[in-house]
């Protein structure tokens, strides 16, 4: 028998604040799972069921709203998600470079995450800054201009 997950105090307060916004429940499905995802780090599968209940939708439904957007994470990730872009101007400007030396240096390739659970490393579509090409986020920061040497530098500063 599985029990059923419910949303927390706080996580029904910040979905309801969503809501209130859009026109219909559903309209908040992104930012509900983005809430969630802020909490608890991923979106298990029950996870999603208790956020499809408070949005009167099926997590079915939701599941797919997950599924297309590509930074809800629906299996656990490391402490630090580094997404590498790997769209046409990174991909010009070195992008096989940086991810052989990541790969490498963390021993992860797409979709795996450090065994100490430091990093997860992911692909990800342009992230806007094709004009300072090689470019990858870690959690919320953009790093612009990669090279292999900044990289070290950049790992770094997150553990
Ligand atoms: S192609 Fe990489 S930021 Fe646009």
């Amino acid at each position: 028998m599985t029990t059923l997950e419910t949303l927390t105090a706080e996580e029904i307060t910040e979905i309801d604040h969503e809501i209130a916004l859009v026109p219909f429940r559903k309209a908040a499905a992104i930012e509900a799972l983005k809430i969630v995802q802020q909490h608890r780090g991923w979106v298990s599968d029950e996870s999603l069921r208790a956020i499809a209940g408070h949005l009167e939708i099926s997590p079915d439904e939701l599941d797919s709203v997950a599924t297309f957007y590509n930074l809800v994470f629906r299996q656990p990730v490391g402490r630090n998600v580094i997404l590498l872009c790997d769209s046409i101007s990174c991909y010009v400007m070195g992008y096989e470079k940086i991810y052989g030396y990541l790969r490498d240096r963390l021993h992860i390739g797409f979709g795996e995450t450090t065994p100490d659970g430091r990093f997860t490393l992911l692909p990800n579509a342009c992230l806007g800054t094709c004009d300072r090409a090689p470019a990858l986020m870690i959690n919320n920061e953009l790093f612009r201009d990669l090279t292999e040497a900044r990289l070290d530098e950049i790992l770094d500063g997150y553990h």
